[in-house]
């Protein structure tokens, strides 16, 4: 096989940026520092979904995606809700890299987050692995110093290793990812340069990382359905499939 250098180092990246807070704050804020900072590396382009901005329903376990078909590009994923997922699933599947941020809720991250991040079975389903060997990192948001920052970052993590994804941190002291305090202030007063930092530093390495890993899945392809080219990718039955 030849390897084109120059090729591979001018294949370009997406990055999504997905904010949990149900208001424009802190979290909006910082997640858009982030995507900045990843902007910033060559190659790399930005989206930013703020999910205060969009409707959706929560997974409600009625089954009924466990029997689309593998393989099919369905208009609507989810039997039971025609939402705003049907227009957010294309475009979380267009991105090679994810910067998923929340505020600190009851020591966690939003209701609003873990709605959105239910919604993703019938991806399972129907595109097994998709997400596989994409990257991820975290970014939290608490009103407390210790409020649970770090409690929130771990489960967002959870949500890109269940998928397969790779999951980043950020650089020494944000060692499972961005954490930052609020003092429950919106943006015009936030002050926490530490936090900024932080965020700043992971916004990068994602970045960083989705660059070295889509050049080197050019080079040892990984079966990954492509979305594109269906029918030359069948993809496998799920393993749990009724
Ligand atoms: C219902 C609720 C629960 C909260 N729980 C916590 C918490 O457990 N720990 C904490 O540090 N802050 C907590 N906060 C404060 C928010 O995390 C904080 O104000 C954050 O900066 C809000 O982010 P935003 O500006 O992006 O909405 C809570 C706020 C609300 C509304």
């Amino acid at each position: 096989m030849s390897l084109n250098i120059e090729q591979l180092k001018s294949e370009k990246v997406r990055i999504l940026g997905i904010s949990g807070s149900p208001r424009n704050g802190v979290t909006d804020y910082l997640s858009q520092i982030a995507l900045e900072e990843a902007s910033a590396v060559p190659g790399v382009e930005t989206d930013f979904l703020p999910l205060h901005k969009v409707k959706i329903n929560h997974c409600i376990q009625c089954e009924q995606c466990l029997k689309l078909d593998p393989g099919r590009n369905y208009e609507h994923f989810c039997p039971p809700f025609h939402d705003d997922m049907d227009e957010l699933i294309p475009r979380f599947l267009a991105a090679d890299g994810y910067i998923i941020a929340s505020p600190v809720y009851e020591m966690n991250y939003t209701p609003l987050l873990g709605i959105f991040m239910g919604r993703f079975r019938p991806l399972w389903r129907v595109f097994k692995g998709v997400h596989r060997n994409k990257v991820g990192g975290a970014i939290s948001v608490g009103g407390t110093r210790y409020g649970g920052q770090e409690t929130s970052v771990q489960v967002i993590n959870s949500f890109f290793l269940l998928n397969e994804m790779i999951n980043v941190s950020g650089t020494s002291g944000g060692y499972i990812g961005a954490c930052a305090w609020s003092r429950d202030k919106l943006p015009k007063e936030f002050d926490d340069p530490i936090g900024v930092e932080k965020v700043r530093d992971l916004g990068k390495r994602v970045a960083e990382v989705t660059r070295i890993v889509k050049a080197g899945r050019a080079l040892f392809p990984d079966g990954r359905p492509d979305l594109n080219n269906l029918d030359k990718n069948p993809v496998k039955e799920a393993p749990y499939a009724p």
